[in-house]
């Protein structure tokens, strides 16, 4: 089976924060965050199987920490678990204090994307081969958290099923 290892799927980006890109607390939107996580997220999947992919699922992004207009903001993604056509990304936010160098984790995400052929249908990825400890830890606990999401969605689904699509005034 092909395989390919994390590390052939990293990426990394190092951004500014600008006034446009602040709330009303003068730190990063969060919705510019969640932005920039899919972005750098979806590139991951892609080296991974080179070819098109889609966002499944983001189980959720928890702010640990605030960025500030002195802070430069570093992404870093990696696919840490592949299933049949899905692939899990591990985004690690971390912010530095450009005036002092202090660096740390501002944010952390799953993001879950699915590859897909030319008919737009899943397609089969390689496996993926963690080496650093970070990468094994990982990839070990990716079954449990696959699973959470399979239980989501489902729920998702049922949900969904209730709700109505009409306007209000309808
Ligand atoms: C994601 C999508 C392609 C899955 O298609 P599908 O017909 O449900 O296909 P399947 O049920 O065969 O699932 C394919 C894979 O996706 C995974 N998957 C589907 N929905 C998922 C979700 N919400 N979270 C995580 N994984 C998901 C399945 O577990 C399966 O994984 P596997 O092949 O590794 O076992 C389809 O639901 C879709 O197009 N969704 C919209 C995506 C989109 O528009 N994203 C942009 C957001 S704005």
């Amino acid at each position: 089976m092909e395989q390919r290892y994390v590390k052939e799927t990293r990426c990394y980006k190092t951004n500014r924060v600008f006034p446009t890109d602040v709330n009303n607390h003068n730190t990063l939107f969060g919705g510019k965050l969640m932005a920039y996580i899919d972005d750098i997220a979806s590139i991951a999947a892609y080296k991974h199987c080179r070819c098109s992919v889609v966002t499944a699922s983001t189980d959720s992004v928890d702010f640990l920490t605030p960025i500030r207009p002195t802070d430069s903001v570093c992404f870093e993604s990696f696919v840490t678990w592949t299933g049949r056509s899905s692939m899990e990304v591990f985004v690690k936010v971390i912010k530095e204090d450009l005036r002092t160098g202090e660096r740390d984790i501002a944010a952390t995400s799953f993001l879950t994307f699915v590859a897909l052929d030319e008919q737009n249908r899943p397609v089969t990825v390689p496996a993926v081969v963690p080496e650093t400890a970070e990468e094994i830890r990982l990839h070990e606990t990716a079954e449990h958290r696959s699973e959470m999401r399979r239980q989501r969605r489902e729920q998702s689904k049922k949900f969904a099923d209730v709700l109505t699509t009409k306007f209000a005034w309808e």
